[in-house]
């Protein structure tokens, strides 16, 4: 499967651009290819601090909300368009509609969400445990 990484470098730092973030003032893009169509995100903070939405859940979200299609490649950028990396909550996040498989843009080259994070807790441990 080909993947427009330039593609979807430049839907990730328009989405950037729609950030709502006044209070770090670190506004954040994200786009994800499913194979047919590119989602977007961006961060999107609340007075409460806490109850910040980082760019890849609303990726996430927009990605579910548009298909039922799982996540191929991501790429995540900051507001000079550099590439930054999906936190750990976020890696969890995209790890649910992507798995290990997911491409996630780096400057050194894609890598696997797999890589960035191992061993991760996913759908199948759910099942196996289950009583
Ligand atoms: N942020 C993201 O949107 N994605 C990340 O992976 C890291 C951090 C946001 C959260 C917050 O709105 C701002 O960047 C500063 O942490």
């Amino acid at each position: 499967m080909d993947i427009d990484w330039a593609r979807l470098r430049a839907e990730a730092y328009a989405a950037m651009g729609r950030a709502y973030a006044p209070y770090s003032r670190f506004p954040v893009g994200a786009a994800g290819w499913d194979g047919e169509a590119i989602a977007i995100g961006c961060n999107v903070e609340n007075v409460s601090y806490g109850l910040g939405l980082c760019a890849e859940c609303v990726l996430a979200g927009n990605q579910r909300t548009r298909s039922a299609a799982r996540l191929i490649a991501v790429s995540v950028c900051d507001s000079r368009g550099e590439i930054l990396l999906p936190c750990g909550r976020c890696r969890q996040v995209l790890y649910e509609f992507g798995g290990k498989e997911l491409l996630i843009d780096h400057p050194a080259g894609p890598v696997p969400l797999g890589a960035l994070l191992s061993d991760a807790f996913g759908p199948d441990d759910l099942a196996a445990g289950r009583t």
